[in-house]
């Protein structure tokens, strides 16, 4: 298919080069030659080795640990393709960090959602290429475009082959009841939901503190539950909404997460807790940075990622893809 750009090239940061890499070979094009080092005064340099004038260039990265690093990174190189003069610069972000200060929600707190986004624009992004934002709201805080895809019908498909006929779908919180419904709807199962209140109690010495009490709104009793959420990091919230279902009569407790940021030893504490499996995306997913654990199934969006990507550059749509193949819920043009 023809396109407005010379040549596709794409280029990865650190962040995931695996998928990145991935991404390529689907695409049957060589990974971009750059490189990129960090000076012993933690300054990132980087460099393109081979021409980019007037190509349509896509820099792949996630922003997973380390956090700060990866983000330099990728703006350094989105500055990089702009400076030599790159036809048009794509960022592909599997993963968005900050999706949680999307607002001030308290007295003198920043929204670094939208400072993030600012960045990345001033860096040099002409647009967004990005997977299930904490909040849609999002994809606003950039007045670029952005193709926001979801990997909900990756997960979905997964439990789907599976056939069970006592499954349902449970949102480890209120936030995620909307996008569990869906995922419970594809999936044809019922929906429950674990409710997180904060409340307030006396202490023995009289004094106020704040616990969390979890309910669940729904009968899981007997049944295989898939607890459905957005990210999973230190895998606080999924473990002790698990243990509540336990306690309420599941017959066994699965989790469907698309970004698995697994910080510090969340993979030693899902491997001991009720959870029998994790499904997730490599979003984030680097097997060299995780633990094994028999219960972790990792699924690529890699394919996915490639096919978006090439649409962009021949100028064809990419929503269309996903209404003839019901294959992903997307937010895109
Ligand atoms: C919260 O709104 C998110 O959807 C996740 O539930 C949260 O990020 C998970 O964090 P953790 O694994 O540390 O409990």
């Amino acid at each position: 298919m023809s396109s407005r750009f010379d040549e596709l090239r794409v280029f990865t940061g650190n962040g995931n080069p695996q998928l990145a890499n991935e991404i390529s070979r689907h695409l049957n094009i060589p990974m971009g030659d750059v490189t990129i080092k960090t000076f012993p005064n933690d300054n990132i340099f980087v460099r393109l080795n081979e021409s980019v004038r007037e190509k349509d260039v896509f820099v792949i990265q996630s922003l997973g640990l380390p956090l700060s690093n990866n983000i330099m990174e990728l703006l350094i190189m989105l500055d990089t393709c702009r400076r030599s003069s790159a036809g048009r610069v794509t960022a592909v972000i599997p993963y968005y960090a900050y999706g949680r200060t999307d607002k001030r929600d308290q007295p003198r707190v920043p929204i670094t959602a939208r400072l993030l986004a600012d960045m990345i624009q001033v860096a040099g992004a002409e647009r967004i290429i990005t997977i299930d934002l904490h909040a849609g709201q999002i994809q606003g805080f950039f007045s670029i475009p952005v193709d926001e895809l979801s990997a909900m019908s990756l997960l979905v498909r997964d439990f789907a082959a599976r056939n069970w006929d006592d499954a349902v779908v449970v949102s480890p919180d209120l936030g995620f009841a909307k996008r569990a419904r869906n995922f419970a709807e594809q999936l044809g199962t019922p929906l429950a939901i674990v409710e997180k209140r904060r409340i307030q109690q006396l202490d023995r010495d009289k004094s106020l503190s704040r616990v969390e009490a979890l309910s669940l709104i729904g009968d899981v009793e007997g049944r295989r539950c898939i607890l459905v959420d957005d990210e999973i990091l230190t895998g606080g919230s999924i473990i002790e909404a698990a243990d509540l279902l336990m306690a309420k009569g599941a017959r066994e407790v699965y989790a469907a997460v698309v970004h698995a940021v697994l910080a510090g030893n969340a993979i030693e504490r899902l491997k001991s807790s009720a959870i029998c499996e994790l499904v997730t995306t490599d979003t984030l997913y680097r097997p060299d940075n995780n633990p094994e654990w028999e219960g972790l199934r990792v699924l690529s969006i890699a394919q996915l990622l490639a096919e978006v990507i090439q649409r962009i550059h021949s100028g064809i749509s990419v929503g269309s893809i996903f209404m003839h193949r019901n294959l992903l819920w997307g937010k895109h043009s």
